[in-house]
């Protein structure tokens, strides 16, 4: 078995997450990582959300894993 010292996060493959914009699961943990770490600003910057919404309660879900529990959990 490999051992991956990386964490959890960085293991995932990469997949659509906001199948309206096509924004990928990689394109949201960057742009967290570059410092959109509320929904606000993910969706300011990728307009995740701004569709249907269904990616909604993911990427919320993403935003808390990598910041710890600073989302913004409105919608
Ligand atoms: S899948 Fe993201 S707004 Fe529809």
């Amino acid at each position: 078995m490999e051992d991956h010292p990386k964490g959890l996060i960085e293991q995932k493959p990469d997949y659509l997450i906001c199948t309206c914009w096509g924004v990928m699961y990689s394109e949201i943990v960057d742009a967290i990582k570059n410092g959109a770490t509320d929904f606000q600003a993910l969706q300011d910057q990728l307009m995740v959300g701004t569709g249907c919404s269904s990616c909604v309660p993911e990427i919320n879900e993403l935003l808390h894993e990598l910041t710890g529990g600073g989302s913004d959990e409105r919608l």
